[in-house]
């Protein structure tokens, strides 16, 4: 990497905007839309102008950028770097191919001191031209852009009549090298290797090593997304897993039409293999972007809330986490599983609106070490998004200990700390005023709810979650209309702040059996009576207009 190619100092040209895209508004992670959209003339080039002049430190500052492999990666990197370079960078971080999981970028701005970076993805949206793309931006922290961030940089990107670029020449992706564009130097490094060291002082590589060594088959599914790279290095060269222990690993710009979220539904093959058959003793899967995990075990199925759950209960048996827990947290729909652990613990938990970046000042002041979200995101303080690769490692370090199944830890976990019976129901897709007209409607009664009977018990507290943060005193109100019943079930309903197509609506049911009640039940089962009558107080089917939910988890 010493060679530095230079070209000549580029011109700087200042390229007129039409009129601003009103649609610019960040959502629950960053700026996501179709493919078709970000290719209008400008679109991109506008966001990413609003970016540059909002950030704080450009002037002389280091941006890393990167993203998962998607359709118009390449195109993105090449404008940020020219934009870059004609807004006064000093540095930008870039990796080979471009290829940057989303929890190895919040570790490489941590690790340069970076301003902040630019992660290109749409997370676990499908790609391709006719699929989605997004732009997130993290902050000098390696987190996702608070909300004032953001709000920012929409405002900004509405001002915009002009952006400035520069004419340089491509950087070249295909190797690590140094360039340099007139006063910006760029720095293409191996997005895969820092990552890992990272993750080994957190774990004990030899001890997982021994047991994927061992006659204990495991299947990790890449999706053909950016964790394939990653997972290869990791789990067949580093720690010895036999080769063909990653599936779909190459990293593909439409995820081989696939649509990458690891889920029951979305991640079928590895599903049928873990769930149905008994060749595979651990399973997992990872997002788009590399920062959502799923975890099953030999005909077992682990609930994310669970595995939070899991985590903070056997935190000791991970070296980097074997001192002890500051304290945990949980977006607001996530499960109480966590919740019985930590008073257990006698740590503090904490309970956030959904999106990550709600975790950042209670991780950047120490007050947490733990903290997940039951759309299958687990992280801790090591970086500052959820860690799809951490979350297999932690799990993979549990069971080497142990030395028990999926399915014994689980069932061991609910017969001391109780079980949460949870659910996720995603009606995708609904027409937007159809979906907004039904949550209102539920929203307006909210205060009229109380007392009322509901499925085996009746509603305590009915109102729209709000949120003050305890390290910088923010109120984020209106994040999720709850039903909190005498018996300690909840029912929870949202719209989805990612979603790209018409509006989400996101039902989620839980209900907690205490260690001497039936721990073994099907969870559509133990919820089937919470389910009728959240159906019948929301009119979700008929408001829908759908008879049953897309996805359910
Ligand atoms: C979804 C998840 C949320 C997660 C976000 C980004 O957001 O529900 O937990 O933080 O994706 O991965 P939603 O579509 O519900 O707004
Ligand atoms: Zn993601």
């Amino acid at each position: 990497m010493t060679n530095v190619s230079t070209s000549a100092q580029p011109a700087l040209e200042r390229i007129p905007l039409a009129q601003p895209f009103q649609d610019q508004k960040p959502g629950t992670s960053g700026l996501r839309k179709s493919s078709q959209q970000f290719e209008q003339p400008g679109y991109l080039e506008s966001f990413i102008e609003a970016i540059l002049r909002v950030l704080p430190g450009v002037q002389g500052g280091t941006l890393v950028v990167g993203g998962d492999g998607r359709y118009g990666n390449p195109r993105a990197i090449q404008l940020i770097a020219r934009m870059a370079c004609a807004h006064g960078l000093k540095r930008l971080v870039l990796t080979t191919d471009g290829i940057l999981s989303t929890p190895a970028a919040s570790h490489l701005i941590r690790q340069r001191q970076a301003i902040g970076g630019i992660i290109l993805s749409a997370s676990h949206n499908p790609g391709g031209p006719d699929g989605d793309f997004g732009v997130k931006v993290n902050g000098a922290n390696g987190g996702p852009a608070p909300e004032s961030l953001t709000n920012a940089i929409y405002a900004c990107s509405q001002q915009l009549d002009s952006y400035a670029i520069a004419s340089s020449e491509a950087i070249p992706l295909n190797a690590p090298g140094n360039h340099q564009r007139g006063e910006l130097h760029v720095e293409v490094l191996d997005g895969v290797h820092d990552y890992l060291q990272l993750l080994e002082q957190l774990f004990d590589f030899d001890l997982i090593g021994k047991l994927l060594r061992s006659p204990w088959p495991m299947a990790f599914d890449g999706m053909h997304a950016v964790t394939g790279p990653y997972a290869t290095q990791l789990f067949e060269q580093r720690l010895g897993a036999p080769a063909g222990t990653v599936r779909n690993g190459k990293p593909l710009e439409n995820f081989g039409g696939g649509h990458p979220d690891p889920n029951l539904t979305y991640a079928h093959d590895l599903a049928v293999l873990l769930l149905n058959g008994d060749d595979y003793r651990f399973g997992a899967a990872c997002d788009g972007d590399g920062d959502r995990n799923m975890i099953l075990g030999q005909r077992c199925f682990v609930n994310p809330s669970d595995s939070l759950a899991v985590l903070a209960a056997n935190a000791s048996f991970a070296k980097g986490y074997a001192q002890g827990l500051a304290g945990v947290a949980r977006s607001m729909p996530t499960s109480a599983a966590v919740d019985v652990v930590a008073r257990e613990l006698g740590i503090p938990c904490f309970e956030t609106p959904t999106g990550w970046k709600f975790f950042g000042n209670l991780l950047d002041a120490g007050r947490i070490s733990l903290c997940g979200e039951e759309s299958f995101g687990t992280g801790s303080d090591h970086i500052r998004e959820k860690d799809g690769l951490w979350a297999v490692l932690f799990w993979l370090s549990i069971l080497a200990h142990r030395q028990c199944s999926v399915a014994e830890l689980m069932a061991e976990h609910w017969q001391r700390f109780g079980r949460h019976y949870y659910s996720r129901h995603d009606y995708e897709g609904v027409d937007t005023d159809r979906a907004h007209g039904l949550y209102n409607n539920l929203r307006d009664r909210l205060n009229k709810l109380k007392g009322e009977r509901f499925a085996d018990s009746s509603i305590a507290i009915a109102d729209d979650f709000s949120y003050r943060d305890p390290v910088d005193d923010s109120l984020t109100e209106q994040q999720g209309l709850r039903l909190l019943l005498e018996d300690g079930s909840r029912v929870i309903l949202r719209l989805s702040g990612t979603g790209t197509q018409g509006a989400t609506l996101r039902l989620y049911l839980e209900r907690y059996v205490a260690s001497n009640g039936n721990l073994q039940q099907d969870p559509q089962l133990a919820l089937s009576a919470m389910i009728a009558a959240a159906d019948n107080l929301a009119g979700i089917r008929s408001g829908t207009a759908m008879a049953k939910p897309t996805v359910i988890t």
